[in-house]
């Protein structure tokens, strides 16, 4: 089976609609066909600052919210980032072989630095993307779901790999990001023009997969439309009800096409109804088992140190074959 494998930070208490419909849903549809590893990046998370305490409960979250989504940790490889140490080795590694502008060049890192400054950026965050080709590279992954936002960051590894086969000999594969074209960017459902993220000041935009069926009713309801009143896809000049059509479609597996004809000369009000009855038919179960989960924190943390194990295994082969290649001692 060819590898996949793929990741999300756990920088919040919940998963977004964004993270469910742009990646997990995707995860769910491969995980099948493919030998899937699919990891908690705490290690990613710390590049900007957490707090401890906190930290620990939404790893456990995120890695419940995985499971209750439909991601099975007895066939897929669930675990937690920084219970693999060879993350960090390699990237270490890999860090040596990333250009400094390189890193610099990323728009994420670009984004997000230029809105902190640069001493409140730490060196971690330009690291992040080498970090996340570690990641990859480790399990010599060919195909890596993603939502559009991280499409740089694995052209960045395929960079990294293929220079350091050309320099050290083959030793990684180059991994393929799957990105699905529809939903490869959920917009925030207050400002339609920016993305749904777990990082936004207000959150009144954000559908949390954890939300109360009313909370997230009344989230939709509010969303921001337009004045014209008609139900039509044009993501130019009608960004809000695009991405409630593109939100009802891929989860009522309904097409846009059809979907506007069912609402045409209704209105808004009748199509934010049902699109949020179809929501919460989708999260609530997952809200539930996710609670149901977290329950038993010490049965989810076993879980995940056997899905770790499991996920060692294959890095240090990697590690060992990194570590002869550039010419490191080997400890007798
Ligand atoms: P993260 O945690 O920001 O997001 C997790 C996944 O959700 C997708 N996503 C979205 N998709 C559609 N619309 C949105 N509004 C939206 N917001 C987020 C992201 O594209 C991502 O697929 N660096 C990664 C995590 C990572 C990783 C990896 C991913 C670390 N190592 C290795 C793949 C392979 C990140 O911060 O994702």
């Amino acid at each position: 089976l060819p590898r996949l494998y793929s990741g999300m930070q756990p920088s919040a208490d919940s998963l977004h609609a964004g993270n469910y419909i742009g990646a997990i849903l995707q995860w769910k549809k491969l995980q099948s066909s493919h030998d899937a590893l699919f990891s908690v990046v705490d290690m990613h998370a710390i590049t900007v600052p957490q707090d401890p305490t906190e930290l620990r409960e939404k790893t456990r979250r995120t890695a419940a919210q995985y499971i209750a989504a439909g991601i099975d940790p007895a066939s897929s490889t669930l675990y937690v980032q920084s219970h693999v140490p060879a993350h960090a080795e390699l990237a270490w590694v890999l860090n040596t072989i990333t250009g400094f502008g390189e890193a610099g060049r990323m728009t994420q890192f670009k984004d997000k630095s230029q809105k902190q400054g640069a001493d409140a950026t730490s060196v971690g965050l330009l690291a992040y993307p080498v970090l996340m080709a570690a990641d990859i590279l480790l399990y010599k992954a060919d195909v890596v779901p993603v939502g559009d936002d991280q499409k740089q960051h694995v052209e960045l590894t395929r960079d990294l790999a293929m220079r350091f086969n050309s320099r050290f000999g083959d030793t990684f594969v180059l991994p393929r990001p799957v990105i699905q074209k529809e939903t490869a960017r959920i917009y925030d459902l207050q400002s339609p023009g920016s993305k749904m993220s777990k990082s936004t000041d207000s959150t009144a935009g954000v559908v949390w997969l954890l939300d109360e069926p009313g909370v997230t009713a009344k989230k939709i309801m509010r969303a921001v439309t337009d004045n014209d009143g008609v139900v039509r896809f044009d993501r130019e000049s009608k960004p809000g009800v695009s991405n409630l059509l593109t939100i009802f479609s891929v989860l009522s597996g309904r097409s846009i096409e059809t979907l506007e004809n069912e609402y045409a000369g209704r209105g808004y009000g009748d199509f934010k109804k049902d699109l949020a009855t179809v929501v919460v038919d989708e999260f609530e179960p997952v809200r539930a088992r996710t609670l149901e989960l977290l329950d038993d924190p010490a049965e989810l943390d076993r879980l995940l140190a056997i899905n770790a194990d499991r996920a060692s295994e294959i890095a240090e082969q990697t590690l060992a074959t990194v570590y002869e290649r550039i010419g490191f001692l080997r400890k007798v």
